[in-house]
């Protein structure tokens, strides 16, 4: 499983970006807002940090608006993926927009019809918004189970992406169900390295060295 980083900080994806684990970065427009840069100059700055996908959302209402924007997008450089929200005019842009070879990220996806729609419409990427499906009180890992299997039957080349995940545990079971990418925030990225065994561990291995080497040239 591909691990994106859900932000459009520049300082958070250039730290992720150099552990050399980062293979993508998802933006919308509530992240984009956080930021003080233009929105094209900050997916532009992104792309040059990150070589693989960088989502960038359409906010047109119309599928024509939606697909104008998606070829506008496409040429700020070659690893935008331009996210479209489900629904008919984002299904009906994101058909036409795949066939004119430009990847679209269907996002807001919440069901398994959802997720048909997305892949019988091209999309390169399905956005399963896990967590704010926990949030009403449904278990978004059910779905993504279901939108993984169907996917599997169908032979649906569409990738998994399971979006809106709000703590290690839902990467963990992502990666378990066989989403193809997890994003997450920048938290729950750095939460992933973390294991108390670990730094005690490290600490002790440490302490021993010193105490060897002490030992070795009796310092
Ligand atoms: C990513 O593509 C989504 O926009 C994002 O994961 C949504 O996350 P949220 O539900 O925490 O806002």
């Amino acid at each position: 499983m591909k691990l994106f980083l859900d932000t459009a900080s520049i300082d958070e994806i250039k730290e992720a970006a150099a552990t050399g684990v980062l293979s993508g970065v998802t933006t919308n427009p509530t992240l984009a807002s956080r930021e003080k840069m233009e929105f094209r100059s900050m997916i532009s700055e992104i792309c040059s940090i990150v070589s693989g996908p960088v989502s960038a959302e359409c906010v047109g209402k119309t599928r024509d608006e939606m697909l104008e924007e998606a070829r506008s997008l496409a040429e700020i450089a070659e690893n935008v993926v331009v996210k479209m929200p489900m629904g008919e005019e984002g299904v009906a842009a994101c058909a036409k927009a795949s066939a004119e070879g430009i990847k679209v990220n269907m996002t807001l996806v919440f069901s398994p019809n959802q997720a048909i729609l997305a892949a019988e419409a091209g999309a390169y990427f399905c956005s399963a918004f896990l967590g704010r499906i926990d949030d009403i009180g449904w278990h978004g890992m059910d779905v993504l189970a279901e939108i993984v299997e169907i996917y599997a039957n169908q032979g649906y080349t569409t990738k998994v992406l399971a979006a809106s995940l709000r703590h290690p545990l839902h990467v963990t079971e992502a990666a378990r169900l066989g989403a193809d990418i997890a994003t997450m925030p920048f938290e729950v990225f750095k939460k992933m390295f973390k294991h108390p065994l670990t730094d005690i561990g490290a600490e002790r291995f440490l302490q021993d060295w010193e105490k060897y080497q002490r030992a070795i040239t009796g310092a």
